[in-house]
Order: structure tokens, then sequence, then C-alpha cells
């Protein structure tokens, strides 16, 4: 693992990967209606916004499950975000779903213009912590948040497992690690589960094992970059070798005023 992104030619090939991918991350259309279910009862024309939407696969299945809801899909690289345009116009969604270039750590939108914020593996990108402290005004009280987020599944991580994920991501914290940045950030928990296998193969890894295999020919003789395709491949590698230890959790949280 290890992707340095301060090098120009490693930051080329991932997004390379990623912008063919239908996903930017673990998730899929059950866990979107799960999470919709501990999130509860929304305003008749629930306003969305979805931040960090990537390519916008949950952006597409928010539109499915809330189909009165008028939805802002942000994210901060302009390809992902014309992804998305693309999508929900083949999908015939333009009138109520919008997508837009901008960064999670300055959103541009007045106090309580949301009444529900939704995050798939992004916040941590600014720091979980960090992300529900500056979010939650975006809500009225009592307003909505859903948010996924890599955990440990149990204590005890072999320590192989965990020097891979100190170099990736230190912060890296269990359940109860989420519920308590929840509660001291101003959010009370509605609950939480953990994702399906199913949810990181079938529209993440499995893909991007695909894009892998066919973009080494296109990367032969720039070994910088074969590096890179081959840290994304560990990855998916380590994924397989050490399910049960990590996974991504999904929780539901109410303004909490
Ligand atoms: C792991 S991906 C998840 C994408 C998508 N939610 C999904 O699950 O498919 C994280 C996303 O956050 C975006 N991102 C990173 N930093 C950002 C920032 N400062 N502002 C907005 N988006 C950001 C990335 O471009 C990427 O699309």
């Amino acid at each position: 693992m290890g992707i340095d992104f301060g090098d120009p030619l490693v930051r080329k090939v991932f997004f390379d990967v990623y912008e063919r991918l239908p996903r930017g991350g673990p998730g899929d259309r059950g866990s979107v209606a799960r999470v919709l279910g501990l999130v509860g009862e929304l305003p008749a024309r629930p306003r969305v916004l979805d931040i960090g939407c990537g390519p916008g696969a949950q952006t597409l299945h928010l539109a499915a499950l809330l189909p009165a809801a008028r939805i802002v899909a942000v994210d901060n690289h302009p390809p992902f975000v014309a992804r998305v345009a693309e999508r929900v116009a083949a999908a015939g969604l333009a009138a109520r779903v919008r997508a837009e270039v901008g960064d999670m750590a300055a959103l541009p939108f007045a106090d309580g213009s949301f009444d529900l914020l939704w995050s798939e593996g992004a916040a941590y990108m600014m720091g979980v912590t960090n992300a529900l402290r500056a979010w939650r005004g975006l809500v009225p009280p009592g307003g909505r948040l859903a948010f996924s987020e890599a955990i440990w599944s149990k204590p005890g991580a072999p320590a192989e497992l965990e020097a891979l994920w100190a170099e990736e991501y230190a912060e890296m914290t269990d359940a109860a690690g989420n519920l308590a940045r929840l509660e001291t950030s101003g959010w009370r928990s509605l609950g939480w589960f953990e994702l399906p296998w199913s949810a990181w193969w079938d529209e993440f890894y499995e893909p991007m094992e695909r894009v892998l295999a066919a973009r080494r020919a296109s990367w032969a003789g720039e070994p910088r970059a074969l590096e890179t395709l081959s840290a994304l491949a560990a990855e998916i590698e380590m994924m397989r070798r050490y399910a049960g230890w990590y996974n991504y959790g999904f929780f539901a949280a109410r303004r909490d005023d």
C-alpha cells in the first residue's frame, strides 16, 4: 500500500484507474436503503447533500430511494463531477439532482440548507471529527446524517495488518470510536452496521481488478506507474487475506441540540 499523491505520475495513474470505476469505495444500494431506514422520517421533499460523491453511485441510489428528494452532490475532482452529471442526465434526474465541484472543508451552503447529509467513505479526507463538526450547521436542529468509514471490526488484528493501516490511515478506529466522534461533535447516533462482503466486491474491487489488468499493458515501461497499480492490487489482496478484521461501518445520526 502507500500511494504518494504528491507524485504527479502516481496521482495520474491513481485517477486513471478510479475514473474507470463505478464507485470510489465500498458500498451498494442495499446499504443505502438500510441506512435510510436508520435515518428515519424525512420531510416530504428532503434536501440532500452528498459530500465526496465520487462517480455518484450512491447519489443515484439516493435519487431512486428518495424519489421526491432534491440532491446536491459535491466532489473536488472535476472528472468525477462530470461523470455524476452524465449519469444523472442519462437517468433523467437532472431536474432534481445536481453535481458540483466543491471542497468538503469549505462547502458554500447557508446554515440549514439540507435535511440529510450523506458521505460514503469521504469524511476521513478532512478527519471524521473535523467533518462532523464542520458539517453540522448545514442541517437544522434534528437534521440527519449518514456516513461510512473504515473501521476495525474486532480487536487484536495481526501486526502486519495493523502496520499496513498505520501507513495508510493511522486514525482508523472501531465503531465505538466513531460513535464517540459523533457524540462529541453534536450528533446523536441512530444506529450503525457493517457493510456486507458483496459491497466491497461487486461494484468496487472486482471492477478494479479488471481495470488494473487492462491498465498494466498501457503503463508497461513506466515502473512508478506499475508500482502504483501494484499498490492498488495489494489493497485488494489485503481485504481477501484479512477479511473480518476491518470493514466499513455505516453510521446514521441526528443533529443533537
Ligand atoms: C473514497 S472516495 C468515495 C467516493 C464515493 N462517495 C463512493 O463511495 O463511491 C472519496 C471521495 O472524496 C473526494 N474528495 C477528497 N477530498 C475532497 C475534498 N476536500 N472535497 C470534496 N471531495 C473530496 C474524492 O475525490 C473522492 O471522490
